[in-house]
C-alpha cells in the first residue's frame, strides 16, 4: 500500500520544488515508489484541491494550491451583530448547504446560524437549476428569522447580491455587476449567486436560508465544458487569488450590515442601493414570466423588491425571486 500521507506529502514537496514541470518517472526515482503510485498520489492530491496539470512527455506542474477554510479564523475576524452569532456547521462535503441550513431552522435553530462546505453534491439554484461547487471557492448558507410579510421575500435576495457585489467588488477590485434577478457578474460571467429559500406559515417568513456560491480560484479547466462560456471564477477574470477565509469574513461581515440596515431602516435604504448599482431603471428586459418570455421596460423595483416590468401593451409584471419551499 502506497498511499500513506508521508508519500504524499513529499511528492507534494518535490512538485513544489520543481518550480516547473517534474516527470513521473524523476518523481518515482527519488521516492523510491513507481511510476503509477506516483499518479495516484497526484489524484489523491487534486482531490484535496492541488491544482495539478499533466501533460504527457513533460510530467506534472503544480498550480494553485487549496486553501483551508478555518472557522475560527472566520470568527476570530468577525463582529457580527446577527449574521455568525448562531450556530457555525461546517462540513467538509454536503448535498446542500441550503438543505442543511432549512434543517436547523425546523429544529429552531438560532437566527444567524451558518452551513459552510467545501463541496456540494447537490447543490442547487432557482428554477430547480444545478449549482456546480467549484474547486477552492465557498459555497454557504445562513439561517434568518426576519420576521417579514412574505411578500417581502424577494428583498433578502436583493440584500444577498448586494453583501456579494460589495465583497468581491473590494477585495477583486474587478467591475463587478449585479444581474437581476440572483446573480453576481465579472466580464459578463457568472462569478456568484443566490439562492433564497424559506418557510411561510400565515403569511408571514418563518424562517429564510440565504445560500450563497462564490466561484474564487477555480480554473476555467475545472468546470464543466457546458458551463465555460457562462461561468467562471475571480481568479480566472481577474487574475486575483482571494484567500477563502478572507473572503468569508469579508462576505459575512458584510451581509450582516446589510440585514441591520433592513431590521432598522426597512427596505428603503437597500432597495435605493441596489437600484443605484444596478443603473437598471429604464433598462429594456427580456424575463420569463410563467413559461413565456416578456419583453419590457423596467419602471422600478418596488418597496417589497418586485421589479415592476412594462410590455409594449402597457401591462406592468411585478416580478419576484423569492423560492418559498413550503407554506401552511
Ligand atoms: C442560482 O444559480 O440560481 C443560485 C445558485 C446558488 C448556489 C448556492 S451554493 C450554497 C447554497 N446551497 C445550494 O444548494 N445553493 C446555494
Amino acid at each position: 500500500m502506497i498511499s500513506t500521507p508521508s508519500t504524499r506529502q513529499r511528492v507534494l514537496s518535490l512538485l513544489r520544488q520543481s518550480r516547473g514541470w517534474l516527470s513521473g518517472q524523476e518523481a518515482a526515482e527519488r521516492l523510491g515508489i513507481s511510476r503509477a503510485a506516483v499518479g495516484k498520489h497526484i489524484t489523491a492530491l487534486r482531490a484535496e484541491g492541488h491544482l495539478i496539470e499533466a501533460v504527457s512527455r513533460r510530467g506534472y506542474r503544480l498550480g494553485m494550491e487549496p486553501d483551508a477554510v478555518a472557522v475560527e479564523a472566520i470568527q476570530a475576524a468577525l463582529k457580527a451583530r446577527v449574521i455568525g452569532r448562531g450556530q457555525w456547521v461546517w462540513l467538509d462535503q454536503t448535498t446542500s448547504t441550503n438543505s442543511e441550513a432549512a434543517a436547523l431552522g425546523l429544529a429552531g435553530a438560532p437566527e444567524g446560524s451558518l452551513v459552510l462546505t467545501d463541496s456540494q453534491t447537490l447543490g442547487r439554484g432557482r428554477k430547480g437549476r444545478k449549482w456546480f461547487s467549484a474547486r477552492r471557492s465557498i459555497q454557504f448558507s445562513v439561517l434568518l428569522r426576519p420576521g417579514l410579510p412574505a411578500r417581502r421575500l424577494s428583498v433578502l435576495t436583493l440584500l444577498a447580491c448586494l453583501a456579494v457585489h460589495k465583497t468581491l467588488a473590494d477585495l477583486s477590485q474587478a467591475a463587478c455587476a449585479i444581474k437581476w434577478p440572483n446573480d453576481i457578474l465579472i466580464s459578463g460571467k457568472k462569478v456568484a449567486a443566490v439562492l433564497v429559500e424559506a418557510a411561510i406559515i400565515g403569511g408571514e417568513i418563518e424562517w429564510a436560508v440565504l445560500g450563497i456560491g462564490c466561484n474564487l480560484n477555480a480554473v476555467r479547466a475545472e468546470f464543466p465544458e457546458e458551463l465555460r462560456e457562462i461561468v467562471t471564477s475571480v481568479y480566472e477574470a481577474t487574475g486575483r487569488k482571494l484567500a477563502r477565509n478572507t473572503v468569508y469574513a469579508k462576505l459575512i461581515a458584510e451581509l450582516d450590515r446589510y440585514y441591520a440596515l433592513l431590521t432598522e431602516s426597512g427596505s428603503g435604504p437597500l432597495i435605493a442601493e441596489w437600484k443605484q448599482k444596478t443603473n437598471i431603471i429604464g433598462n429594456t428586459l427580456s424575463l420569463a414570466v410563467n413559461s413565456r418570455v416578456v419583453t419590457g421596460e423596467v419602471l422600478d423595483l418596488d418597496t417589497d423588491g418586485l421589479l415592476l416590468l412594462r410590455d409594449s401593451t402597457g401591462t406592468v409584471h411585478a416580478l419576484e425571486v423569492g423560492d418559498p419551499v413550503e407554506s401552511a
